[in-house]
């Protein structure tokens, strides 16, 4: 697989995945699907969301998604995402890709870059260097970003429990899709951008194709 996981100087023998997008877009819906179309390979799979994923990267959540935490300053907010992400790399994703298994990940180092770095507006190769220290470097085989208009998103949400982070208002959800869309044009061969307003099994079939023709064929 194609990774920038450089410490440990192992051979990697599983597939990183991870999906992006702002809240409400599909992920986990599509997450679930393409996990079950592993699976149907043969294949384990290991689904993590983030911040979270491991005891200390659940307790940074709680902390992170509080309302009572409004006094949290942007450059702590960017470090305790990216603290639980060091935890879950180091406890969960490297060892079942050492495993050979499937790793989908609900959210990665590129949700920071776009909320923190471009929606937040920190630096942004601060917020990038910082990635790389935090994830050891790894970096998953494909990025799959569900894009979708912000006010669609929103009416998907409607009803449900707004944290910290998606009470930021609309302003800043736009900030984030267009941060997204930024990456993805930046490096396009790391990601595939799937209209997100497709009905579920359309994007499914989108999502699981591409993936048996450019990632399992490489792994
Ligand atoms: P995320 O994980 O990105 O926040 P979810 O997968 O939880 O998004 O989806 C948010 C809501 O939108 C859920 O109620 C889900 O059933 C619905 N949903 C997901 N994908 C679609 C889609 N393609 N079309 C319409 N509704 C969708
Ligand atoms: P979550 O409930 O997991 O949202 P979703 O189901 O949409 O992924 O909450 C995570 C929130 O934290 C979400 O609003 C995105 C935000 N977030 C960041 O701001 N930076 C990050 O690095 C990550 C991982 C998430």
């Amino acid at each position: 697989m194609r990774t920038g996981y450089r410490q440990r100087r192992i051979i990697i023998a599983g597939i990183f995945i991870t999906f992006e997008g702002i809240d409400g877009s599909g992920k986990s819906t599509q997450i679930a699907l393409l996990k079950r179309r592993f699976e149907e390979l043969g294949r384990t799979v290991v689904v993590v969301r983030e911040p979270g994923g491991t005891a200390l990267s659940e307790k940074i959540r709680t902390l992170l998604l509080d309302h009572r935490n409004q006094d949290l300053c942007e450059r702590a907010e960017a470090l305790l995402f990216s603290t639980a992400r060091a935890q879950l790399v180091h406890e969960v994703i490297i060892p079942a890709l050492e495993r050979g298994d499937v790793v989908l990940c609900d959210r990665y180092a590129e949700s920071t870059v776009a909320y923190q770095g471009y929606a937040r507006e920190l630096p942004l190769d601060e917020i990038i260097t910082t990635q790389e220290f935090a994830t050891y470097g790894l970096r998953p085989a494909l990025k799959v970003l569900l894009d979708l208009d912000v006010d669609v998103a929103a009416s998907r949400l409607l009803g449900s429990y707004a944290d910290r982070m998606e009470s930021a208002g609309r302003a800043f959800q736009e900030r984030v899709r267009q941060g997204y869309l930024k990456l993805a044009q930046a490096n396009p061969s790391e990601w595939l951008v799937v209209d997100g307003s497709q009905p579920v099994e359309k994007i499914a079939q989108e999502v699981g194709s591409y993936v048996e023709e450019h990632i399992i064929t490489d792994s």
